[in-house]
């Protein structure tokens, strides 16, 4: 009898227990979930019924389930689907597409406008075409011009366009918004001129702001001849690029900047008036801005005595401020294989031959045509 007793006395002491660890466990898989689908609404059919697609293209009849807000629904917002029978089960507050969020800069790069060389006149131009316009709109107002809505940095490779972009990204107010013209080549078709309206649209949302578009000769090649599909598509991304460029509803608060090396390739109708009117060339530095580029990348490093960094400023090489750069890393790089505190004149010799011979490697000496 008493070991009955204790038994069952045991029993209602461990039940809890096992309710509570059952509790837990439901906790758990709570927390856990299943995985939902992300499609978009195409169309809502009736109070409980919508067409939605999910990613890869397919489009779905499905019911919506009763705890959806129906109010917040409308075709084309993101929604969540259930994993198995595609119930939407649920509405994504933020339906700006990821992409685009991933573009916004939100850390300032650390490059400012102390860290370029020279290119005071560029600098000039950028501040007046797309920070003023943006800060100051009165000014031109009242001479009664409209302000640029973009401007192309084109030049050699090399020669800080982008650089020139992330010191204005660093400086501005402006929200900042940055792609490479070959992330908005998408893989279906339809989706990369999708993108570049996302993108604007964004852009307009948190006007003002600043939309820099680096290589944009991945998207914006010449219009004629394109034969094959994923070309075409291609093409029509950059087109999508030129009609909000145009900008059928007027973007004030929007700026443009593009960025390319190849600025021949590039389609006309891209560049002309109306749409990206102001060029900036980015020249190969001259002397003057071969010294400050010198100045500015040594000037971390511990030189010794002997060195002279005329002799390299003033010799007749083509050298852009990406080879200035690399020739101060590498001669940086020679001291430390040999454990030196210092950076000798020899070292910097070296470097220069060094990136000189690979900067050449591609072209075969001695042949003129
Ligand atoms: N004027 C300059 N002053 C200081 N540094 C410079 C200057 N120009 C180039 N550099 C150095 O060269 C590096 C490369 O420059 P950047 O990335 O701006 O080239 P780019 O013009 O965008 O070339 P690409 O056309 O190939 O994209 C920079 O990180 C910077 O360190
Ligand atoms: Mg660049």
């Amino acid at each position: 009898m008493l070991m009955e007793e204790e038994f069952v006395a045991n029993q209602e002491k461990f039940k809890p227990h096992e309710e509570k660890s059952e509790e837990e466990r439901l906790r758990v898989e709570d927390l856990r979930g299943t995985p939902m689908g992300v499609g978009s609404l195409e169309e809502i059919i009736d109070d409980n019924h919508a067409i939605v697609s999910s990613a890869v293209g397919a489009e779905y009849y499905v019911s919506i389930c009763s705890f959806v807000d129906k109010d917040s629904l409308e075709p084309g917002s993101s929604v969540l689907l259930h994993n198995k029978v595609l119930n939407v089960v649920g509405i994504l507050a933020d339906d700006v597409d990821p992409m685009v969020s991933v573009m916004k800069v939100d850390k300032a790069p650390l490059e400012s406008y102390a860290s370029i060389g020279g290119l005071e006149s560029q600098i000039q131009e950028i501040k007046e075409a797309v920070e003023l316009p943006l800060t100051h709109p009165e000014l031109y107002e009242d001479i009664g011009i409209k302000p640029p809505k973009g401007v192309i940095l084109y030049g050699e490779p090399g020669t800080g366009k982008t650089l020139l972009a992330k010191a204005v990204a660093n400086s501005t107010s402006a929200t900042f918004l940055r792609v490479v013209g070959s992330e908005l080549i998408q893989k279906y078709l339809g989706d990369g001129p999708k993108l570049v309206r996302e993108l604007f649209r964004v852009a307009e949302d948190m006007a003002p702001s600043i939309v820099f578009i680096d290589e944009i000769d991945a998207v914006g090649t010449k219009r004629y001849d394109a034969n094959s599909g994923g070309e075409r598509e291609i093409q029509r991304t950059m087109l999508e690029l030129l009609n909000q460029l145009d900008g059928f509803d007027a973007r004030g608060d929007v700026k443009v900047l593009l960025a390319t090396n190849r600025i021949d390739t590039l389609d006309p109708a891209l560049l002309r008036p109306g749409r990206i009117d102001r060029k900036i060339e980015f020249p190969l530095p001259d002397e003057k801005t071969k010294r400050r580029i010198f100045s500015i990348h040594t000037s971390k490093m511990t030189l010794a005595d002997d060195v002279n960094l005329e002799e390299f400023i003033m010799s007749k090489d083509d050298l852009s401020g990406a080879d200035i750069k690399a020739i101060c890393t590498e001669a940086g790089l020679m001291a430390l294989r040999e454990r030196r505190m210092k950076v000798l004149h020899d070292d910097f010799k070296k470097a220069k031959e060094n990136v000189m011979y690979k900067k050449n490697q591609g072209i075969p000496e001695g042949l003129y045509l």
